[in-house]
């Protein structure tokens, strides 16, 4: 989603801004632009499409400038051409942002009435024409800036150039991220930490209503009452060289094929094997005080949580909650005192989790956070952070956070059960010994990629995919619809496998190849009878089952199957996860989609 870059600099800052932008990337975008200023004029490059363009671009029209502001944009008001890319520029100012600004069309009319002319279709053109108003009436930046900050509604993070020789420029933060980089002689700003990694790792995190003056050699922050107030300096440990593919061919691949290493990692924090514990980065927590919990996420990490709520009913016996964060604070739920709220998310910055996770906490739950970057906006708001320690997770798709995940949340409900007195030690050494199998039982299935290229092949033609399973692989078969249809724009469905006969049974026919999750558990024949189900009507099943597949449906010379390794009950989703991961990426490869930047997609989902 949007991502923001500033210099204050003593030196051209146009190609460290363009290193930063390329940082930014993985978020997700559609096109992409510089402004800077230079011997007092404002000068603006902007390119649809990759950060690329804009490079190209900029080669033809060279642009430069010591003190400059940078933009991806993810378009949310306004198609993305180039009219609508950011920077916004009036004669006075540049203005970039990301978020929402929800009260646009109220006052980009009251601006059009006093004679303003808009260029594009952008919500962000109307804080540009609002400042440079009440800077033509003859306020000067800091307070025009702070007047339009009050007036404006919605979520966002800007960053505004004023032309005015005072080399500063303004930031401000109200539901998005935005980060300050100190320097020696010169001082940054950025979406996140991972765009300032080559020019500072002494942070200042704006919080949320601070909006701050940044020059070469001061930095100011004011809360939304205009007092300044002192934000805490912390020091990043994002590595500054960039994240590289290796021998392969996407990111989504390296980071599908690194999962039984990086799952070692994982498991290797929050289990001690020989010590026969779960080892919880937190202490001083008393789980087995909790009356309830309430697990809120958004797509790939809402199915992590889908997997964890069978695994603490089953396991710990205690009441779960699942909810999709964009609709879970607006159906007003209803808390429990001594409830705990778990928030799920690689990215920490995803705004319907950021806001479900504001409003449990002002309830009084006690918030836990399961992430992958440390330093993100739901840590600071979270009481206790349960690192997944995915590493950087580049393709655009979740394959190995999501994994990381499951393991993390497995450790949780490990740990629940125990303290809760549903898990004795002799049990608690059964799952860890289980859950130790894990890398090699991925790396066993990874092993045979070929098989799944092959079912890729296959699935590759067709228009519309059905993925079930039952349990804990239900919600495997929405993530595996949902992985392939982002990277394949394959329509493919997730459903538990028991709902096909109260609906999606009627789009059965030759064509849409239902892809089964069997493993040999406590509800095989249930899956194997809805499979049966689905072959009586011609539906072409591929199995992905422990079981030969003979064995599931019977024998079919036409069936595609993969066979997966044995697996106990608590290990399997995190195992089935695997192959509907390749099937995704294979088919992505065959259709010859971008795996890795999906169209229409972002990383870090920054906007409601
Ligand atoms: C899909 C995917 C997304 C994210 C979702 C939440 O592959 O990655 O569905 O899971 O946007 O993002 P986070 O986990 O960063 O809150």
């Amino acid at each position: 989603m949007c991502g923001i870059v500033g210099i204050v600099g003593v030196t051209n800052t146009v190609p460290r801004m363009m290193e930063a932008l390329h940082r930014l990337e993985y978020r997700g975008y559609d096109s992409a632009g510089v402004a800077t200023l230079h011997d007092g004029d404002l000068h603006r490059c902007r390119a649809v499409g990759k950060i690329a363009a804009l490079d190209s671009k900029l080669v033809e029209r060279p642009v430069k400038g010591d003190i400059g502001i940078g933009h991806t944009r993810w378009a949310t008001h306004g198609e993305a051409v180039e009219v609508n890319a950011h920077p916004h520029m009036t004669d006075k100012l540049a203005v970039v942002h990301n978020g929402i600004i929800e009260n646009f069309a109220s006052l980009k009319k009251e601006l059009i009435d006093k004679g303003h002319q808009f260029e594009g279709e952008t919500d962000t053109e109307v804080v540009a024409r609002l400042i440079t108003d009440y800077l033509t009436s003859g306020i000067d930046a800091k307070n025009a800036i702070f007047k339009t900050l009050k007036r404006i509604e919605g979520a966002f993070a800007l960053a505004i150039l004023v032309n005015d020789n005072n080399n500063t420029i303004y930031a401000a933060r109200r539901g998005s991220p935005l980060v300050i980089g100190l320097g020696q002689t010169e001082n940054y700003l950025g979406s996140d930490a991972i765009a300032l990694a080559s020019l500072s790792n002494k942070l200042i995190y704006l919080e949320e209503g601070d909006w701050a003056q940044i020059s070469r050699d001061s930095v100011s922050v004011f809360d939304m009452t205009g007092e300044e107030v002192a934000r805490p300096i912390t020091y990043s440990q994002v590595s500054n060289t960039f994240a590289d593919k290796g021998n392969y061919r996407h990111f989504m691949q390296k980071e599908i094929f690194e999962q039984p290493f990086i799952l070692a990692q994982t498991i290797g924090k929050y289990f001690d094997q020989n010590a026969c514990k779960i080892t919880l980065p937190v202490e001083g927590f008393d789980f087995s005080e909790v009356s309830k919990i309430t697990i809120i996420a958004c797509g790939t990490s809402y199915y992590a949580a889908q997997v964890a709520k069978f695994w603490l009913e089953k396991m710990a016996r205690i009441p779960v909650e699942v909810d999709i964060a964009s609709e879970f604070r607006y159906r007003d739920p209803v808390y429990m005192d001594g409830g705990l709220a778990v928030f799920i998310s690689q990215s920490g910055e995803t705004a319907d989790t950021l806001a479900a996770l504001k409003h449990a906490k002002s309830a009084g739950q006690t918030i836990l956070s399961i992430l992958n970057a440390e330093e993100s906006s739901m840590s600071r708001e979270s009481d206790m952070v349960f690192p997944i320690y995915a590493g950087p997770e580049i393709g655009v798709a979740s394959t190995k956070a999501f994994t990381c995940q499951l393991v993390v949340l497995a450790a949780l409900a490990i740990e629940v059960a125990y303290v809760r007195g549903e898990l004795d030690d002799n049990g608690v050494k059964t799952v860890i010994d289980n859950l130790e199998e894990v890398p090699r039982l991925i790396s066993d299935i990874l092993n045979n990629h070929k098989d799944i290229e092959k079912i890729a092949h296959y699935i590759a033609k067709a228009r519309d995919i059905l993925f079930v399973g039952r349990g804990t692989h239900s919600a495997i078969a929405m993530e595996g619809a949902l992985k392939l249809k982002e990277i394949s724009y394959i329509h493919a469905e997730g459903y538990a496998a028991g709902e096909l006969k109260h609906g999606p049974i009627a789009l059965i026919d030759e064509n849409v190849p239902v892809i089964g999750l069997a493993p040999n558990d406590d509800l095989f024949d249930k899956t194997v009878s809805n499979l049966q189900e689905i072959m009586a009507r011609q539906g072409k099943v591929i199995i992905i089952s422990d079981r030969e597949a003979d064995a599931v449906v019977g024998g079919s010379e036409k069936l595609l199957s993969f066979k997966m390794p044995k697996a106990c009950a608590l290990v399997s989703p995190i195992l089935y996860a695997v192959p509907v991961q390749l099937l995704a990426y294979y088919a992505a490869v065959e259709k010859g989609t971008d795996a890795d930047q999906p169209r229409n997609l972002a990383k870090s989902v920054t906007v409601e």
